[in-house]
């Protein structure tokens, strides 16, 4: 039977994730979530331990983060979660109840880009851009903490983000220049 979730949005490890995920009992129970996704009210009706990504990809219509290992090993699902990053393909719907979602569909639109994308796209820093969405908001939750980053501090923070294409140092200079940007400094 389907119920509201009262759960508030609760900063979860990854093992007690895959704890709160395991039991068979929980497999198959239903739930009706509510959440903030890129700024607007969500709700959806589903299992409580469906990956985020399936939810965000299915019934909420969004295309931007993407399936690639399902594992937490490439980066490709990445959201940011109540402004830090997570990854939507291992985290169960049911732990961002009462959160903020934000994928890269909530960072800017084609009319109004956000500094991020304007300069990935001035620096064409990607081929495919099957790993943009979650580098995006990565880089975008890095830019939140620290405006002017040392090459070393992008580098961490995209370390778990692989790109097949080999982008990687137009990447970098595409987020040196939105940070540049972003400081009023370009
Ligand atoms: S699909 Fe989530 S990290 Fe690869
Ligand atoms: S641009 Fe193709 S995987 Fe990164």
């Amino acid at each position: 039977m389907s119920r509201p979730s009262t759960a508030s949005c609760a900063r979860i490890s990854p093992a007690r994730r895959r704890a709160s995920a395991s039991p068979a009992s929980r497999r198959t129970e239903r739930a009706v979530l509510a959440f903030t996704l890129n700024g607007a009210a969500a709700i959806v009706d589903m299992p409580e331990t469906t990956p985020l990504l399936h939810a965000l990809r299915g019934p909420l219509g969004l295309s931007g983060p993407r399936f690639g290992c399902g594992a937490e090993q490439c980066g490709a699902c990445v959201v940011l979660l109540d402004g830090r990053v997570a990854y939507a393909c291992t985290l169960p719907v049911s732990a961002v109840a009462g959160c903020s979602v934000t994928t890269v569909e909530g960072l800017g639109t084609p009319e109004t880009p956000h500094p991020l994308q304007r300069a990935f796209l001035g620096e064409q820093a990607g081929q495919c851009g099957f790993c943009l969405s979650g580098i995006l908001v990565a880089a975008a939750a890095l830019l939140a903490r620290d405006p002017d980053p040392e090459d070393a501090a992008i580098r961490a923070a995209l370390d778990p983000h692989l790109c097949r294409c080999g982008s990687h140092n137009r990447i970098i200079r595409a987020v040196r220049r939105a940070a540049a940007e972003m400081r009023g400094a370009a």
